[in-house]
């Protein structure tokens, strides 16, 4: 604003010195007041929305047997790991050798068990938890989101794009005699190699999962006129080996709930499971569980012979989606200016789940506010990782329910501000990367009037 006023200045004609200063104390005043005015109006992100949350709670319509499923399921999102079971109060077994936490419930925390990552970072205290000696990487801070870290590239050049854990187990009074040293995160990041994904939501995790490929299909193939003008195509990450569309993760790269937590306890706390079944570092000196560590329940006596992943997968498959702000007149006004500006293009507000063998995801709207799939976002956001068919500058349109008591946004949980998570969306083309499919869009939001724009921001608290 100050710059704005400046500029007016700097083009006006030159008046002479005696009038200069006159000019000069004017237009102080002037912009004084100007910028009162301007405090008023300009738009700003209302914050993390307050007041109870209503997230976490089961889907409406469930059965008994499933409820209990969701609330055993539930437990073991929370439940904290430690290297066999055996410290007290962290009953799960099968951390490490390495991991980023160890539990799923303190990743996905915020506003409620399921959700993203919250206000204070759990990373900090696990570095030393049981005697554990890991050193806290820079860019793991109290007040700064969860991340996980991966590296671009091999030492060799070749493509990397795995997760590389951020601690291990040694020095943990449960974990002796093992010793193994964490990545050279400082190194990655002097060479550029190192980014960050930050946990996304698992609420309403079902409906994602029981939409129909052809629904998706239908969807990507309407407005395609009004697609076509903004710049916006947008691909489904079709799964190598069936064919299906992926849906789950920043970049749409995995398939299912039953596999996503399979891949994050492995990846996240380092539990082997019946689909991850190896170590993702075998020093034998660092085992002390054979694998995998979570199994079926073969026990004779046990009335629930499903092992962790299952009951998990099931926990966040009937997870409801976090319930929306009731509406005031700004935010109807938001809504509305949305799916005019074009975001609704990518950011979808409704599809409908097909039929489900059970009815509590059968048939029922999905007001995800996403296309789920990937999209060219520009070399701002471009983090260098292919994940299937994503490419280095692609990713999943994110699901915007719930957005209203999120912490941190983007993939790597860049910023807390709404306005500049809708900048980000906008970034010129380079020599290797197309321009933004968001950059046209973006400009619509920036012609919007300051209040409009406040509507805007107003409704994406209300969610
Ligand atoms: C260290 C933090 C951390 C832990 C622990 C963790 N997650 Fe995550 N989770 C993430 C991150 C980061 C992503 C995004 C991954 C990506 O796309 O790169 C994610 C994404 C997911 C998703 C995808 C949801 C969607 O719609 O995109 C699911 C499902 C999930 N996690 C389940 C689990 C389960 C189950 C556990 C426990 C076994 C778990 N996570 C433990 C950080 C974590
Ligand atoms: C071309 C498709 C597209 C359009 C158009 C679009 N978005 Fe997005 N949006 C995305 C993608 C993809 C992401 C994830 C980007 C990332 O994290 O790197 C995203 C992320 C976001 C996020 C952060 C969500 C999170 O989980 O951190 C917000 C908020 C958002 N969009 C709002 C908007 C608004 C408001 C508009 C309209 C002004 C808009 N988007 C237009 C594709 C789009």
């Amino acid at each position: 604003m100050s710059s704005h006023m400046r500029t007016r200045h700097a083009s006006g004609k030159k008046p002479a010195i005696k009038v200069v200063v006159a000019f000069c104390v004017l237009g102080l005043l002037l912009s004084a007041s100007v910028a009162v005015m301007w405090a008023q109006v300009v738009a700003g992100d209302p914050g993390v929305r307050g007041g109870p949350s209503a997230a976490g709670a089961p889907l409406r319509g469930l059965t008994v047997q499933e409820r209990s499923y969701f609330d055993a399921g539930l437990e073991e999102f929370a439940d904290a790991d430690s290297v066999r079971g055996t410290i007290s109060g962290e009953p799960g077994r099968g951390l490490g050798p390495r991991f980023n936490l160890n539990s799923c419930g303190g990743c996905h925390a915020q506003p409620a068990l399921g959700g993203s990552s919250p206000f204070i970072n759990p990373q900090v205290a696990v570095a030393n938890l049981d005697g554990a000696t890991n050193i806290i990487p820079s860019f793991i801070t109290d007040n700064g989101p969860v991340r996980v870290a991966r590296f671009k590239f091999k030492a060799d050049g070749t493509r990397d794009g795995g997760a590389h854990d951020l601690y291990t187990i040694t020095g943990r009074s449960d974990a002796p005699g093992c010793s193994i040293a964490q990545p050279d995160f400082g190194a990655a990041a002097a060479n550029d190699n190192l980014i960050f994904r930050i946990p996304t939501p698992v609420f309403g995790a079902g409906l994602i999962e029981t939409i129909e490929d052809a629904a998706l299909i239908r969807n990507q193939s309407s407005n395609l006129a009004a697609k076509r003008a903004l710049g916006i195509s947008g691909r489904a990450n079709r799964n190598g080996n069936d064919g299906t569309v992926a849906r789950f993760g920043w970049k749409a790269q995995n398939k299912s709930l039953q596999l996503f937590a399979a891949e994050a306890y492995n990846v996240e706390q380092g539990v082997t499971n019946e689909i991850f079944p190896s170590e993702r570092d075998e020093t034998p000196s660092c085992l002390f569980n054979g694998t995998p560590e979570d199994h079926t329940n073969f026990d004779p006596g046990s009335q629930d012979a499903t092992s962790d992943v299952v009951r998990l997968a099931i926990f966040m498959r009937f997870l409801a989606p976090p319930p929306p702000a009731p509406d005031t007149p700004s935010i109807v006004k938001g809504r509305v200016l949305f799916s005019q500006i074009g975001c609704a293009l990518c950011h979808t507000p409704t599809l409908t789940t097909g039929a489900s063998s059970g009815a509590a995801l059968s048939s029922k709207p999905a007001n995800l506010f996403s296309d789920l799939l990937v999209h060219h976002m520009g070399s701002g956001l471009a983090d260098g990782v292919v994940q299937g068919q994503a490419g280095p500058d692609e990713f999943r349109t994110a699901p915007l329910w719930g957005l209203g008591q999120r912490v941190f946004f983007l993939h790597d949980g860049r910023t807390t501000d709404l306005l500049e998570a809708i900048q980000a969306h906008a970034s010129p083309p380079t020599s290797n990367l197309l321009p933004s499919e968001g950059n046209r869009v973006a400009a619509n939001f920036n012609r919007l009037s300051e209040n409009q724009k406040q509507d805007v921001l107003n409704f994406l608290r209300a969610l």
